[in-house]
Protein backbone atom coordinates (compact mmCIF):
# COMPACT_ATOMS: atom_id res chain seq x y z
CA UNK A 1 0.00 0.00 0.00
CA UNK A 2 0.97 3.38 -0.39
CA UNK A 3 -0.85 7.28 -0.37
CA UNK A 4 -2.11 9.75 -2.96
CA UNK A 5 -0.58 12.60 -0.88
CA UNK A 6 -2.55 15.82 -1.69
CA UNK A 7 0.07 18.80 -2.49
CA UNK A 8 -0.48 21.87 -0.83
CA UNK A 9 -1.26 24.01 -3.76
CA UNK A 10 -4.42 25.96 -3.55
CA UNK A 11 -5.55 25.53 -7.21
CA UNK A 12 -5.20 21.50 -6.86
CA UNK A 13 -8.49 19.89 -8.32
CA UNK A 14 -9.94 16.82 -6.00
CA UNK A 15 -12.94 15.15 -6.84
CA UNK A 16 -13.97 18.23 -8.61
CA UNK A 17 -13.24 20.66 -6.09
CA UNK A 18 -10.31 23.08 -5.76
CA UNK A 19 -8.07 22.51 -2.67
CA UNK A 20 -9.27 25.67 -1.44
CA UNK A 21 -12.39 24.84 -1.36
CA UNK A 22 -11.94 22.43 1.49
CA UNK A 23 -12.05 23.05 5.03
CA UNK A 24 -8.44 23.68 6.90
CA UNK A 25 -9.00 20.07 9.10
CA UNK A 26 -9.03 18.04 5.54
CA UNK A 27 -7.08 15.06 5.40
CA UNK A 28 -3.98 15.35 2.89
CA UNK A 29 -3.63 11.39 1.79
CA UNK A 30 -5.48 9.15 1.25
CA UNK A 31 -5.15 5.33 1.05
CA UNK A 32 -3.77 4.16 -2.47
CA UNK A 33 -2.22 0.91 -4.18
CA UNK A 34 1.36 1.77 -4.94
CA UNK A 35 2.68 -0.12 -8.15
CA UNK A 36 5.49 2.08 -8.42
CA UNK A 37 7.37 2.01 -12.06
CA UNK A 38 5.39 -0.58 -14.37
CA UNK A 39 8.37 -0.74 -16.97
CA UNK A 40 8.11 -3.19 -20.06
CA UNK A 41 11.47 -4.50 -21.30
CA UNK A 42 12.44 -2.79 -24.87
CA UNK A 43 12.44 -5.89 -26.88
CA UNK A 44 9.13 -6.71 -25.44
CA UNK A 45 7.30 -3.42 -25.65
CA UNK A 46 3.81 -2.94 -27.82
CA UNK A 47 2.59 -6.68 -26.49
CA UNK A 48 0.04 -5.33 -23.97
CA UNK A 49 2.39 -6.52 -21.13
CA UNK A 50 2.33 -3.07 -19.37
CA UNK A 51 -1.60 -3.11 -20.04
CA UNK A 52 -2.35 -6.26 -18.87
CA UNK A 53 -0.05 -5.44 -15.10
CA UNK A 54 -2.50 -2.70 -15.48
CA UNK A 55 -5.51 -4.59 -15.32
CA UNK A 56 -4.39 -6.62 -12.55
CA UNK A 57 -3.41 -3.83 -10.55
CA UNK A 58 -6.72 -2.18 -10.78
CA UNK A 59 -8.07 -5.30 -10.30
CA UNK A 60 -6.16 -5.69 -6.88
CA UNK A 61 -6.94 -1.93 -6.17
CA UNK A 62 -11.27 -2.46 -6.46
CA UNK A 63 -10.85 -5.79 -4.00
CA UNK A 64 -8.82 -3.69 -1.52
CA UNK A 65 -11.24 -0.85 -2.15
CA UNK A 66 -14.02 -2.41 -0.11
CA UNK A 67 -11.75 -3.11 2.76
CA UNK A 68 -9.23 -0.51 3.45
CA UNK A 69 -10.98 2.74 1.30
CA UNK A 70 -8.40 2.18 -1.60
CA UNK A 71 -9.21 4.43 -4.38
CA UNK A 72 -6.33 5.36 -6.24
CA UNK A 73 -3.46 3.98 -7.90
CA UNK A 74 -0.06 5.75 -7.43
CA UNK A 75 3.11 5.65 -9.53
CA UNK A 76 6.62 6.76 -9.92
CA UNK A 77 6.40 7.43 -13.78
CA UNK A 78 9.73 7.85 -15.79
CA UNK A 79 9.19 11.30 -18.05
CA UNK A 80 9.69 9.00 -21.45
CA UNK A 81 6.48 6.92 -20.37
CA UNK A 82 4.01 9.44 -18.90
CA UNK A 83 2.18 9.47 -21.95
CA UNK A 84 1.46 6.07 -22.26
CA UNK A 85 -0.10 6.89 -18.35
CA UNK A 86 -2.08 9.88 -19.18
CA UNK A 87 -3.50 7.34 -22.23
CA UNK A 88 -4.82 5.11 -19.14
CA UNK A 89 -6.14 7.91 -17.15
CA UNK A 90 -3.39 8.79 -14.65
CA UNK A 91 -3.07 12.41 -13.70
CA UNK A 92 0.12 14.44 -12.49
CA UNK A 93 0.18 17.63 -10.25
CA UNK A 94 3.75 18.19 -10.91
CA UNK A 95 3.57 20.95 -13.69
CA UNK A 96 7.51 21.06 -14.23
CA UNK A 97 9.24 17.47 -15.21
CA UNK A 98 12.27 18.45 -16.23
CA UNK A 99 14.94 17.39 -14.89
CA UNK A 100 13.13 14.65 -12.41
CA UNK A 101 14.26 11.33 -12.63
CA UNK A 102 10.36 9.91 -12.05
CA UNK A 103 7.09 11.68 -11.64
CA UNK A 104 4.24 10.99 -9.48
CA UNK A 105 1.33 10.08 -11.25
CA UNK A 106 -2.00 8.83 -9.44
CA UNK A 107 -5.42 7.45 -10.62
CA UNK A 108 -8.55 7.59 -9.24
CA UNK A 109 -10.52 4.15 -9.02
CA UNK A 110 -14.20 4.66 -11.32
C1 LIG B 1 5.47 2.90 -21.55
C2 LIG B 1 5.56 1.39 -21.32
C3 LIG B 1 5.28 1.06 -19.86
C4 LIG B 1 4.52 0.69 -22.21
O1 LIG B 1 4.64 -0.69 -22.03
P1 LIG B 1 4.13 -1.73 -23.13
O2 LIG B 1 4.14 -3.09 -22.51
O3 LIG B 1 4.91 -1.55 -24.38
O4 LIG B 1 2.64 -1.20 -23.36
P2 LIG B 1 1.39 -2.00 -23.96
O5 LIG B 1 1.86 -3.02 -24.92
O6 LIG B 1 0.50 -2.46 -22.86
O7 LIG B 1 0.63 -0.81 -24.71
C5 LIG B 1 0.98 -0.49 -26.05
C6 LIG B 1 0.27 0.79 -26.46
O8 LIG B 1 0.84 1.90 -25.74
C7 LIG B 1 1.45 2.79 -26.70
N1 LIG B 1 2.73 3.23 -26.10
C8 LIG B 1 3.81 2.50 -25.88
N2 LIG B 1 4.78 3.25 -25.30
C9 LIG B 1 4.27 4.48 -25.16
C10 LIG B 1 4.78 5.70 -24.63
N3 LIG B 1 6.01 5.80 -24.11
N4 LIG B 1 3.97 6.77 -24.63
C11 LIG B 1 2.73 6.71 -25.15
N5 LIG B 1 2.20 5.57 -25.67
C12 LIG B 1 2.96 4.48 -25.67
C13 LIG B 1 1.66 1.99 -27.96
O9 LIG B 1 1.66 2.81 -29.08
C14 LIG B 1 0.45 1.07 -27.94
O10 LIG B 1 -0.68 1.75 -28.41
P3 LIG B 1 -1.89 0.97 -29.15
O11 LIG B 1 -2.47 0.01 -28.15
O12 LIG B 1 -2.85 2.05 -29.53
O13 LIG B 1 -1.27 0.27 -30.30
C15 LIG B 1 6.93 0.85 -21.75
O14 LIG B 1 7.18 1.24 -23.07
C16 LIG B 1 8.10 1.25 -20.86
O15 LIG B 1 8.37 0.60 -19.89
N6 LIG B 1 8.82 2.34 -21.20
C17 LIG B 1 9.98 2.72 -20.45
C18 LIG B 1 11.15 2.14 -21.15
C19 LIG B 1 12.06 1.38 -20.24
O16 LIG B 1 12.61 1.92 -19.33
N7 LIG B 1 12.19 0.09 -20.53
C20 LIG B 1 13.13 -0.75 -19.89
C21 LIG B 1 12.64 -1.27 -18.61
S1 LIG B 1 13.50 -2.71 -18.13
Amino acid sequence: MGALKIPDLADFEFRGRKLREYPKEFPNQFPALLIGKIATEHSQENKGGATSLLKFALNLANKLRAKVGCAYLVARVYPESIDWYRQKGFKTYVGNIAERETIPMYLELS
